[in-house]
């Protein structure tokens, strides 16, 4: 199992290049089985949550071609990958894929849209919370699929079709409001989602939907409407920025010190995100090909953050801002509201030196002069790059175990912060 050392102390220096969204990829990518035609997506990051899902679409009868290197090409250009689903020859998504990456359970919609059945394993609980499936199941139920659970599958027919109606999300959800949009495209008639997730994910996927000849208006806000159509086209699309890596790689220049131009991002993907940055210290200036971080010899200062749904600041950055904030001068408050779980990494930061203490939802972070570098346990793919962020400052050698759970959101993150002159290598076995 590889893992990974950084030595702290170094200021970092130079560019970042930005990949594509994760959590734009993969529904984009699921949004394939809408058509029999060819869906090409442009600036696909290399993770193993995309080969995963490689798989577990492969199993439904895509074919999945991945673009080889071209003239010119760079590495950070992202890969392409041309995905027909022309037959779908099974409809069942087994336990032992979808129990890897949640987000394969949003097969649910298009297999019910285009198909008519769908068998899908529950996708079960994972390190941040319990992330029941309640929600997307309803929204199926509105649109007129029969749903039952058996054997912990979610067995799902609509032998007429779907039919369009009004959803309303008593809460926000990300993959309720993807999969209500993806089944409602081909559903007969129109579909309201009240309260839907305005994450900049939901209009992108929107966005290469209605590309497919979907009819989608109102994405990003808080009320969609979807008039169904009777069949999508093939389209080519390129994956927005990844805002969440975007965040990342920020606290890490502001904790470790330094002056990095982040290249092929946009700052209104992370507006809150970036705010917080400012009022820790950091120097923030947005310009048209990315974002430019510093910060040289200031304190960093405590800030009181709480996460929320978009446009507010994400819980995928919290463990982040928790890294950054052990050594502000003086004490912080951070309060998770979307998962119940989510504070993995505060044993981890301890072993390093951090003073975190623990209220529920809320943790209180006192600043400290210095963190001492020690091996520790990455949990959940944001988790593990928390402590990242904090050996990056802290003295001495710290070593990251189980950076697969990095690998699975983090394109080359120990090329992308080397290249800036931190003191990291991956050690293979
Ligand atoms: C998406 O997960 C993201 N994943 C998560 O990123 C992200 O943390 C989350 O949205 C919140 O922004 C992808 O996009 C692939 P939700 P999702 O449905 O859709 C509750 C990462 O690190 N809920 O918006 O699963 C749920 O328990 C991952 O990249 C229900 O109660 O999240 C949570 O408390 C981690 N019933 C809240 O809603 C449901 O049916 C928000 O969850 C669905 C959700």
């Amino acid at each position: 199992m590889d893992r990974i050392r950084i030595v702290g102390g170094r200021r970092l220096e130079g560019t970042i290049p930005i990949s594509g969204a994760k959590n734009a990829t993969l529904p984009l990518m699921i949004a394939s089985l809408l058509t029999k035609d060819t869906l090409i997506l442009d600036n696909v990051p290399r993770l193993a949550d995309v080969s995963l899902l490689q798989r577990i679409l492969g199993n439904h009868g895509v074919d999945i071609m991945v673009g080889g290197k071209r003239p010119g090409g760079k590495l950070d250009d992202g890969q392409t990958l041309h995905i027909s689903a022309a037959n779908i020859v099974d409809t069942t998504a087994p336990y032992e894929l979808v129990s890897k990456m949640r987000a394969s359970f949003w097969v649910l919609a298009p297999l019910l849209a285009r198909i008519g059945e769908a068998r899908v394993s529950m996708p079960g609980g994972c390190a941040i919370g319990t992330r029941p499936v309640d929600l997307l199941i309803m929204a199926m139920q509105r649109l007129g699929a029969q749903i039952e659970i058996d054997g912990g599958y979610v067995v799902a027919r609509a032998p007429r079709g779907l039919k369009g109606a009004e959803i309303v999300f008593p809460k926000v959800t990300v993959g309720g409001t993807h999969t209500a949009i993806m089944a409602a495209t081909l559903a007969d008639g129109s579909t309201l989602i009240e309260n839907a997730a305005r994450e900049p994910e939901i209009a992108d996927v929107a966005l290469c939907l209605n590309k497919m000849g979907a009819r989608i208006s109102g994405a990003g806000t808080r009320r969609i409407v979807v008039d169904g159509v009777g069949k999508l086209s093939g389209a080519r699309h390129a994956v927005l920025p990844d805002r969440i890596e975007t965040g990342t790689y920020a606290m890490a220049v502001a904790m470790a010190g330094g002056d990095v131009f982040l290249q092929n991002t946009r700052a209104d993907l992370l507006q809150a995100a970036l705010d917080v940055l400012t009022r820790t210290g950091a120097a923030v200036t947005p310009t048209n090909q990315g974002i430019r971080i510093a910060r040289n010899g200031a304190d960093l200062r405590p800030v009181d953050v709480t996460t929320a749904p978009f446009p507010e600041f994400p819980t995928d950055l919290q463990a982040q801002l928790m890294a950054l904030m052990t050594r502000a001068r003086g004490t912080s408050q951070i309060v998770e509201t979307i998962f119940e779980n989510r504070f993995m990494h505060v044993q981890e930061l301890a072993r390093l030196g951090a003073r975190i203490q623990l209220h529920g939802e809320r943790a209180t972070i006192e600043g400290v002069e210095r963190l001492t570098g020690a091996p520790v346990m990455a949990t959940d793919l944001r988790a593990s790059v928390s402590l990242v962020i904090a050996a990056l400052a802290a003295e001495g050698e710290t070593l990251v175990n189980r950076v697969y759970h990095l690998d699975r959101g983090f394109e080359r993150l120990e090329e992308k912060l080397g290249r800036c002159g931190a003191a990291i290598e991956r050690l293979s076995g």
